[in-house]
């Protein structure tokens, strides 16, 4: 089990979730708001995150898929990844996310 952060206007909540799942996954399981509608398979960039400026260089780079995926969004910020891509592992312990601001 791995803890993660979750911001959503100034309150910081800590939430739990199983090594290999998603930050997708772990928006489902808490009812965080992120659609999601391809399911993890890169098409449709509905689960938009914004990572913690301090966790974004740990993170394993985006594929050339999701990066264009990502330059494609009208509020895309270079902290910004998809959050299906986005797999939960010991190593990211602590990682800190939000969700992009409504264009
Ligand atoms: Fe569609 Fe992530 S759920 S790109």
């Amino acid at each position: 089990m791995v803890k993660i952060l979750y911001s959503e206007k100034n309150i910081t909540k800590t939430l739990i979730i199983e090594n290999n799942k998603t930050i997708l996954d772990l928006s489902r399981k808490e009812n965080i708001a992120i659609e999601g509608s391809c399911n993890g398979s890169m098409a449709c960039s509905t689960c938009h995150v914004i990572i913690h400026k301090d966790w974004i260089s740990k993170l394993p780079k985006p594929c050339i898929d999701e990066k264009e995926m990502l330059l494609l969004l009208p509020n895309y910020t270079k902290n910004s990844r998809l959050g299906c891509q986005i797999v939960i592992t010991d190593q990211l312990e602590g990682l800190q996310f939000s969700l992009p601001e409504d264009v």
